[in-house]
């Protein structure tokens, strides 16, 4: 395929060597008229999270992500309030916050919520149109459009308010060519990686996904259509995602390009508390669920991880024994003993097929956790795997005294 690849693809993605064919496969990328976009979003620029030690997480997703250190802010640069610790793998970014000086506005965040995700930041070709639009459309505008310069060049950023504490950082680093945002330094990895681990354990950020109160799910699809022009992707109501004891509903927008995707969930009224009402409670608020990784290898990934000690939700051996289940995913590209060791979720659609998988809450609270993905056609959420999945999450809800 010829796109004009130059145009379509992110500096990130370029730098990870990534190209619009593989973006179509791992995050489902279309091409679409950004010209008649109000709210233009070219792609994920960072996803923030405020951590209660910075300096261990920065580990963590090194040793056990794969990812690769690349700058870093904190005392040594001038940053006397917090650290953070910028990290990359493919063209997904995350960005590690945790406080310093007592008096960090951070400290006092994570005492209130925890190890959570504090902005999705959005890479936009044009700030000022943004909150123009999203301000005529009754956006909360957290920093009007400002400008951070060094010997790097200049950011033009912006940030407008989403659900519960959490922000959406529009940036435009165009006319910049540092390793973050100006106050950052270039940093490497002191880590090494273990011999014969794989280059990279994910290409991208698929999807994230933001937990609502109830009755709120709407409101927030129809701000994200509204607000930043986003499309009606997928919606799952009632049946397909309850079990017999919790339930929750879920709708998912995105870009115009699809490369940004956000599931919103809120709880349905069930039997017992729903996972969704569990990380409101220990959260303390809404706020971003799990972000979903994008990998071509999912089986390698989840060795990778498995052996650098990360917890996965397992799957019942009833699940690969289902002959339903065998029937319904006909052929996928890896043996069905080799999901079912893994515990590796599998889903057909129309279009093709996702393999799946879940890790146990990263942090100490229920709340944040992540998703492998690997898609093959497939452009859904794993819907197929929700009842399989839920029954999972109570499981682990019951031995937290949560269900
Ligand atoms: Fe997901």
């Amino acid at each position: 395929m010829t796109t004009d690849s130059t145009h379509t693809l992110t500096p990130e993605e370029r730098a990870a060597d990534l190209d619009v064919d593989q973006l179509k496969q791992l995050v489902g990328l279309v091409e679409y008229d950004e010209s008649k976009d109000p709210f233009p979003v070219t792609a994920m620029d960072a996803v923030v999270f405020v951590v209660g030690n910075a300096t261990q997480a920065a580990h963590f997703y090194q040793s056990a992500m794969g990812m690769e250190l690349v700058a870093y802010s904190g005392p040594e640069t001038g940053n006397r309030d917090h650290k953070s610790f910028v990290l990359r793998s493919g063209s997904a970014r995350f960005v590690l916050k945790g406080g310093v000086s007592p008096d960090s506005p951070l400290v006092d965040h994570h005492r209130e919520h925890g190890d959570g995700v504090v902005d999705l930041a959005l890479e936009v070709p044009d700030v000022d149109a943004c909150v123009s639009h999203a301000r005529a459309q009754g956006a909360t505008i957290l920093d009007e459009p400002y400008e951070v310069s060094d010997e790097y060049g200049t950011v033009r950023m912006a940030a407008i308010a989403t659900y519960g504490v959490t922000r959406h950082t529009l940036v435009d680093r165009s006319r910049y060519s540092g390793p973050y945002l100006p106050g950052y330094a270039e940093r490497a990895s002191s880590y090494r990686k273990r011999e014969g681990s794989p280059k990279r354990l994910f290409q991208a950020v698929d999807h994230c996904v933001g937990n609502v109160e109830l009755g709120k799910m709407d409101y927030w699809v129809d701000w994200y259509r509204k607000v930043m022009g986003f499309v009606n992707m997928a919606e799952f109501v009632g049946d397909d995602i309850a079990t017999e004891y919790s339930a929750l509903m879920s709708k998912v927008v995105a870009n115009g390009n699809h490369r940004v995707k956000f599931p919103l969930n809120e709880p349905a009224i069930a039997k017992k508390k729903s996972q969704i009402d569990e990380y409101l409670e220990f959260y303390g608020s809404p706020g971003c669920q799990h972000i979903a990784l994008a990998t071509n290898d999912i089986l390698r990934t989840v060795d990778a991880m498995r052996a650098e000690g990360v917890d996965f939700l397992d799957t019942p051996d009833a699940y690969y024994d289902d002959p339903e289940l065998r029937s319904r995913i006909g052929q996928v590209r890896a043996p069905i003993e080799e999901l079912k060791k893994r515990g590796v979720l599998v889903d057909r659609d129309e279009d093709g097929y996702l393999l799946q998988i879940f890790t146990k809450p990263i942090g100490d609270r229920p709340t944040v956790f992540f998703e492998l993905i690997e898609r093959h056609g497939s452009l859904g959420f794993g819907k197929g795997n929700f009842k399989a999945l839920f029954e999972s999450i109570e499981r682990e809800q019951e031995r937290r005294g949560n269900l």
